[in-house]
């Protein structure tokens, strides 16, 4: 099912903007505790995502913020960058000449789009669509900047708590190839994450 947004590129101008985006809220109501890894998520697009994407573009890296949108604002969003080479022995895995290696870094769906398990009539929408729809968009925008490349690594760290962020990239065909993060990073709670585009 395809949803009717509009997917664009964020700019500095959607600074303000970006500031209304929530993926997730404070769910007593809902029956559920705060998701802090979800908290970092969502901080991550309303502050960080415009300049570490422009900092990216800056250093050479093609930075990426794109944004769904739909009547009631953000809908969902992502952010990619291109890895350096010497970036490539914190994924683990030999990337061959010519093949760039790219991070999807933060991928969210609002709030809206999100739904408990198990709690399915009278839904407007199909639950997983909508993330599934923006990891395709990523996808395709990724492949869309590599187009002469035989190949293209897309990689990604997720939280080991984040079950619904680990079932979407399970859905759409990634695999978690490592956990337990190298340094710099180092951080013992995020896996590793990766498809091969051809
Ligand atoms: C990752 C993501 C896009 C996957 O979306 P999805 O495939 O539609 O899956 P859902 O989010 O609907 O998954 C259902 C889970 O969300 C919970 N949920 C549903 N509505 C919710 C809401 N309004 N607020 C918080 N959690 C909610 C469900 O209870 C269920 O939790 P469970 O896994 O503990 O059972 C989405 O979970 C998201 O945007 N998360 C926040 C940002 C994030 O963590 N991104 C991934 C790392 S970058």
């Amino acid at each position: 099912m395809t949803h009717d947004v509009k997917w664009r590129v964020a700019t500095k101008d959607d600074t303000r903007y970006m500031q209304s985006f929530t993926c997730t809220s404070s769910s007593k109501r809902r029956g559920r505790t705060e998701v802090s890894f979800e908290y970092e998520v969502q901080a991550f697009f309303r502050k960080f995502a415009i300049p570490q994407v422009n900092q990216a573009k800056n250093d050479g890296l093609d930075g990426r913020l794109v944004i769904a949108e739909d009547e009631k604002g953000i809908a969902a969003a992502y952010a990619h960058r291109l890895l350096e080479p010497n970036e490539y022995r914190e994924i683990g895995v030999e990337v061959p000449p010519g093949c760039p290696v790219r991070e999807l870094c933060f991928l969210a769906v609002a709030e809206r789009y999100r739904a408990p398990r198990g709690k399915l009539p009278g839904l407007s929408f199909t639950p997983g669509a909508m993330a599934d729809e923006s990891v395709n968009e990523a996808l395709w925008d990724i492949k869309d900047r590599a187009a002469e490349s035989p190949r293209v690594y897309v990689t990604g760290l997720v939280d080991y708590r984040n079950a619904a962020s680990m079932r979407m990239l399970t859905r759409n065909g990634f695999d978690e190839v490592s956990r337990g993060c190298p340094p710099p990073k180092g951080d013992n709670r995020l896996g590793r994450w990766m498809r091969i585009l051809r």
